[in-house]
């Protein structure tokens, strides 16, 4: 497959497999509370695409550590929040088989991903038109790529609307992680057919472990 801009160099292959399936990254890994702490420190200033973006790449999350976060549904992927403060926040989202996101825009913030369990594709699309009088628009389908543990991606702010999917045949769940700096609780999502967009709320299904408030509950964008 064809590497785009916004996919990162792979990271070194993964030397062994644990009992359980989950790749084993030895020494390598990171607890995801070792690697919020670190994200923490970094300064605003060095807060940016590709200094996040090699963070992402070269500090692979434990699935292991995320066990408190994990939350499948079968009628929904799962947002669940694992750290949030002004600058950014991590979220955990827990996809089953063949969920997918609505085609959705990041409100001009930045975003980095990585998949630490299973494999999901990101579809990418090109806005042609859009009106904000009659929310009309027009897209027309760009590149996809793949993002497994080896290969963590970042949205790209030239290119900012994609669908994140995890695909029927990848047969397993995944689990990606997203920090979005800064956070944001609502963004435009966009339908191909019918060529209309409109904002919808981003809520969590769970906070730092436990579950969200029925007001604050997500049910997928
Ligand atoms: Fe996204």
């Amino acid at each position: 497959m064809a590497r785009c801009e916004n996919q990162l160099k792979p990271r070194k292959p993964l030397s062994d497999t644990k009992s359980n399936g989950l790749p084993d990254w030895g020494d390598r890994v990171k607890s995801v509370d070792n690697f919020v702490e670190v994200l923490a420190s970094i300064q605003e200033k060095d807060f940016t695409v590709p200094r996040v973006a090699e963070y992402v790449r070269d500090n692979p999350v434990d699935p292991d550590s995320l066990s408190p976060y994990l939350f499948y549904s079968p009628t929904h992927y799962t947002r669940n929040l694992i750290y949030k403060c002004d600058l950014f926040e991590l979220i955990a989202i827990c996809w089953d088989v063949g969920h997918r996101s609505a085609i959705h825009n990041h409100q001009n913030q930045n975003c980095w991903m990585a998949v630490p369990i299973g494999r999901l594709a990101v579809q990418n699309y090109e806005l042609l038109r859009a009106s904000d009088q009659t929310n009309f628009c027009e897209l027309r389908e760009a590149d996809r790529i793949v993002m497994d543990p080896e290969n963590p991606s970042f949205v790209d702010p030239k290119t900012p609307i994609h669908a994140v999917l995890n695909l029927p045949e990848y047969g397993e769940r995944a689990t990606s992680l997203h920090i979005y700096s800064r956070p944001y609780d609502h963004c435009l999502v966009y339908a191909l057919e019918s060529k209309c967009y409109w904002d919808v709320p981003l809520l969590y299904d769970t906070e730092y472990g436990r579950p969200a408030p029925p007001e604050k509950t997500s049910r997928g964008h």
